[in-house]
């Protein structure tokens, strides 16, 4: 028995062994494999730098080849194999690997020229079938013999005058040597995309300004070109959708090698008979706000794009620039299940891949697709242009981009904006991770009373310790204990929800104004919870203005809400200042709170009616006394507060209320 490892690892060794034993050849057993796997790219016109397609040309590679495909650096692909199958997937087997390694091992022999079999037919031109239209750049583009280029946009009329549905597409690089890669969109008529661009002539938008919001974004992309790319080629029945009056973009990537030259590349697309039972549109889950710190070497950035209807899943493909290190896809399905879908290991920007799914993957309506990327801003990584500066969003290479792509299925009869019913920026909403959190957050919705509903609540946490729930539920917690007024459990609420959203706005200002409000003038810690509720109130009106809208508030309520929290902050900063007995500086703040404020607020009328009495400006009080008074939907405590403080004056100042 004490032998069994030992025997194991005999057999091992003999395995291996008996591999490389083997006697390996190029004609029989190697060239196959570059038939398959290499030669797509490894052919004279193509992208790579040198040809596989015989054995005089491949010898001198051997050792270069075993290398490349042991450190699976060839032939490209760089999706984990653990998950998701690919059509496209063109990783070696197990077996393939061993059989390159071996060959170059044993001295690269040729064999028997008469084992090899057949040389592969390339086309030339289009492998698509015959384009019913090309579409050309108008004029060739100078590439400089050495230097970086921007991306470049070039913008081309379609000349179509009805809608067309395109089953077919192709962008071929009239100069491969030069052009990196090439991705083209439409452009539907009305875009405010490249607006300031000339038909025809290269246009960089990056150059002009810095992206603004009105700047339109990019159309649907038709085609793309990279090393090894495959072009489109929809089944029967799938098409995609060019409108009328649309035009065509050219975004072309050229990169320098040392000899200047020309390209003008060329796009052709072949029609769908009819129009299609299912339409294909490209999808993006993008962040535009990222900032990668300098330095980091594993910074996260997440993206989302919750599906407005059903649709089926056909590919994915992440696009980051040199910095981009890790990439994947899931889909958190409406029922809360999350699936992971791609999952890019070794992200490379030379290598724009696009992996199509083996079967398309259904996704239902509300589904959300989550992008989680990383990046390497450090020294460690060798592509970095800059390790020592902050990067944010850009077109340039040099800036950095994180869009997660994904190539849908759907019914043609569905207009494409109901795909996108949730803009990409407003869905930063929370979802629940697993159906046992949906089944807690339910009960907290369900609760019957405030206690359960703090118990249901502490439930999610203790059990869900990473949900996204995490600040709404501390907020509501924090607004139960509010109404409760046990002020030692609002600030135990505040304190965690400061922890977990250190600006969040709401904790920030609630805190400053309770504990203004559990302060009294005789407290013997009275100056350190005053400025305490200076430092929230502070705190607090930072926050308000820089506060991102959550998903399904509409702009003018946010406003409306942000000027709200600036008005409670300045309020609780008047009711220090009124506990220190500095009243003008306390009628300043509440003459601030009720300026910003964009609801009438009979409570802060009255504050300030106080203050204005204390410093002895009985008229001013008497004023905003009346103002309180006339405050629609005034509470009837406060209206006899304030009628009680209005009558007292009157009598003070003698005048006769008669
Ligand atoms: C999709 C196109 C493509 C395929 C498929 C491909 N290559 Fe390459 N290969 C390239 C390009 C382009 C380069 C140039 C270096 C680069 O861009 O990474 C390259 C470089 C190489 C190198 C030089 C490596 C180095 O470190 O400089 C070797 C060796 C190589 N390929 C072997 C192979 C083998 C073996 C296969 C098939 C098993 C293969 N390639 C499949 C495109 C491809």
């Amino acid at each position: 028995m004490r032998l069994g490892p030992v025997f194991s690892g005999l057999l091992f060794a003999s395995a291996v062994a008996a591999v490389a034993t083997q006697p390996v050849t190029f004609s029989k057993d190697v060239l196959p494999i570059l038939q398959k796997s290499c030669q797509g790219c490894h052919r004279p016109g193509e992208a790579a730098p040198f040809s596989l397609l015989t054995y005089q040309e491949s010898r001198p590679w051997a050792k270069a080849m075993k290398e490349a495909v042991l450190l699976r650096k060839m032939p490209p692909w760089f999706a984990d194999p653990h998950i998701g199958k690919f059509s496209n997937d063109r990783s070696l087997s197990e077996k393939d690997i061993s059989t390159l390694v071996a060959w170059s091992d044993q001295g690269a022999p040729q064999g028997d020229p008469k084992d090899a079999p057949a040389p592969l037919q390339f086309l030339e031109g289009w492998r698509i079938p015959k384009p019913d239209v090309v579409i050309e750049m108008p004029n060739a583009f100078h590439v400089p013999a050495s230097g970086v280029l921007d991306l470049q946009h070039i913008v081309v009329p379609s000349g179509f005058t009805e809608d067309r549905w395109v089953q077919c597409a192709e962008v071929r690089p009239d100069n491969p040597a030069l052009v990196h890669h090439i991705v083209v969109f439409t452009r539907e008529p009305g875009s405010a995309w490249l607006k300031d661009a000339k038909i025809g002539v290269p246009f960089d938008p990056a150059k002009k300004h810095k992206r603004k919001k009105d700047d339109g974004v990019p159309g649907e992309g038709v085609a793309g070109y990279a090393p090894g790319a495959l072009p489109m080629q929809l089944q029967p029945g799938r098409a995609i959708l060019i409108k009328a009056g649309s035009d065509i973009v050219f975004q072309m990537h050229y990169t320098t090698n040392g000899k200047a030259g020309t390209d003008r590349s060329r796009l052709g697309l072949v029609f769908a008979p009819g129009p299609p039972k299912q339409r294909v549109a490209s999808l993006a889950a993008y962040n535009d706000d990222l900032k990668i710190p300098a330095g980091d070497s594993n910074y996260r950035v997440d993206s989302v794009f919750d599906l407005g209807a059903e649709v089926q899943l056909t590919g994915m493909q992440p696009h980051m620039h040199y910095r981009g290190k890790d990439f994947e896809f899931r889909a958190i399905y409406p029922n809360g299940q999350t699936e992971t879908l791609l999952r890019v290991l070794n992200y490379s920007f030379s290598w724009q891949l696009s992996y199509d799914l083996a079967k398309p993957i259904l996704l239902p309506k509300g589904t959300r697709i989550q992008c989680i990327a990383h990046f390497d801003n450090s020294a460690n990584n060798p592509n970095n242009p800059d390790p020592a500066k902050d990067v944010t969003w850009g077109d340039q290479s040099f800036d950095e981009m994180m869009i997660g792509f994904f190539s849908v299925a759907f019914d043609a009869n569905v207009p494409s904006q109901s795909l996108t019913a949730v803009p990409a920026k407003e869905a930063n909403k929370p979802r629940p991770k697993s159906p046992k959190e949906l089944e807690a957050l339910r009960a907290v919705q369900d609760a019957q009373t405030p206690d359960q509903q703090l118990q249901a609540i502490e439930n999610v946490l203790t059990n869900f310790a990473d949900t996204e729930f995490k600040v709404m539920l501390l907020q509501t917690a924090m607004q139960i204990e509010q109404r409760k007024d046990d002020f030692a459990q609002v600030l135990f609420y505040g304190e965690r929800l400061l922890n977990a959203d250190p600006k969040g706005a709401f904790a920030l200002v609630t805190m400053a104004s309770e504990t203004a409000r559990h302060t009294r003038q005789f407290d013997l810690d009275r100056e350190q919870k005053l400025a305490q509720v200076d430092q929230y109130a502070k705190a607090g009106l930072e926050a308000a203005k820089v506060m991102p809208k959550p998903s399904g508030v509409a702009d003018e309520q946010w406003e409306a809400a942000k000027k709200d929290f600036e008005s409670q902050a300045y309020e609780a900063m008047g009711q220090a200042e009124v506990l220190r007995q500095k009243y003008d500086e306390a009628i300043a703040d509440y003459k601030q709170s009720i300026s910003v404020t964009a609801t009438p607020n009979a409570v802060l009328w009255t504050r300030l009616g106080q203050a204005y009495e204390n410093s002895g400006r009985l008229d001013d009080a008497s004023d905003a006394f009346d103002k309180a008074l006339a405050t629609p939907n005034i509470s009837p405590a406060v209206k006899s507060v304030a009628q009680a403080k209005k009558d007292e004056i009157a009598k003070r100042k003698g005048a006769g209320s008669k």
